[in-house]
């Protein structure tokens, strides 16, 4: 990347989000480190996307970054939009007014729809509902914004007063992106919102993403499982091993020279890699061990294939290899 990226919409700093779990009577809780010193920056108009195996805290990254939680510890640095020059504030220090406020510009979108559209109420009520909560608009202002919204989703005017049962999988993810669009947020927090939808409609609601990102410059966090979609929208992507991140790569490069040997697994194990690359890289082994007690040293060394002593001892930092590329790796220059 050689342009000048423009100033982040925004910050992770260090975030962390440690759950007290029981386990067992009379047990003392233990502490499970699903988020464990994240950070990155997220500039207008540019997707982030967060990739890893099942439990890895992708969706407890989102929850920190929606505020739907707080975190245990760590930053979360968001600018006011409305003021100039851009007063940026660290959400988690923030008053419970100035959360509200903030809370409008970072905005969710969840793998089932369903779970975030009330049945009983129409998908136009669902749509004007942030407005009538956060904003003095009035009802037909309201109606006349939810209306405009639903056409730039690919929605029929028709479908504003249908119920949430009345729309397919993949209306109703353009129902929900819709919605997340109405208070016009900086940045949007997708987790997994594809994975449900059949391998065609995947594609539209894809495209419609990287359309409405082209006309608004609203930036994604885009949560995905699958390294084929993630090729197709992401700028960035940050690889998350048990809480942390292991490697953070423009996506071309991320693809070309993965450095990490799980990221190597991880592209190993996608059917995109063709067969000679695929020849090189291992396959990933095992299963990701519980935050309820990480290895030792290197989080990864029990499952890595180049393991060396010092990798049960050693615990890798994130380390910038160039180019935009950081990955945190005690054999990174060896390998
Ligand atoms: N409220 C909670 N209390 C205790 N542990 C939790 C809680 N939420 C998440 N965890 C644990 O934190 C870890 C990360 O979970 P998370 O849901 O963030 O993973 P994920 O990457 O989103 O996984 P998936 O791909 O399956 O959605 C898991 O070990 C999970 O069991
Ligand atoms: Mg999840």
């Amino acid at each position: 990347m050689s342009e000048p990226l423009a100033a982040p919409v925004l910050e992770a700093r260090e975030l962390t989000k440690h759950y007290a779990v029981s386990t067992g009577l009379f047990k003392p809780k233990a502490l499970a480190r699903a988020l464990d010193g994240v950070s990155f920056a997220l500039p207008a108009g540019h997707t982030l996307a967060v990739v890893g195996e099942s439990g890895c805290g992708k969706s407890t990254l989102a929850r920190q970054l929606t505020m739907i939680e707080a975190p245990t510890s760590g930053a979360l640095m968001l600018a006011r939009s409305d003021q100039k020059p851009a007063d940026v504030t660290d959400v988690t220090l923030a008053d419970a007014a100035r959360k509200k406020q903030l809370r409008m510009q970072v905005q969710m979108v969840f793998q089932n729809p369903f779970a975030s559209l009330n049945p009983r109420k129409k998908i136009g009520h669902a749509l004007e509902e942030p407005l009538a909560i956060n904003t003095q608009l009035g009802a037909a202002e309201r109606s006349e914004r939810a209306q405009a919204m639903m056409a730039r989703v690919g929605l029929r005017p028709e479908h504003h007063a249908r119920f949430p049962h009345m729309f397919s999988g993949g209306q109703r993810q353009r129902v929900a992106i819709a919605r997340a669009l109405m208070l016009a947020p900086k940045v949007v927090v997708l987790d997994e919102p594809v994975s449900a939808l059949d391998v065609s409609i995947q594609a539209q609601v894809l495209n419609l993403l990287m359309d409405l990102q082209d006309e608004t410059q609203v930036a994604y966090v885009f949560i995905s499982h699958n390294l084929a979609v993630v090729e197709l929208i992401a700028d960035e992507v940050l690889v998350m091993y048990l809480g942390k991140v292991v490697e953070r790569a423009p996506k071309a490069l991320l693809f070309a020279a993965p450095r990490h040997p799980y990221t190597q697994a991880l592209l190993a194990s996608t059917p995109r890699i063709d067969a000679m690359a695929r020849q090189q890289r291992q396959v990933l082994s095992g299963e990701l061990p519980s935050p309820l007690n990480p290895p030792s040293g290197c989080a990864f060394h029990k499952r890595c294939p180049h393991a060396v002593a010092r990798c049960a001892t050693e615990v890798p930092v994130l380390e910038d290899v160039g180019n935009g590329q950081s990955v945190a790796c005690l054999r990174w220059r060896e390998l």
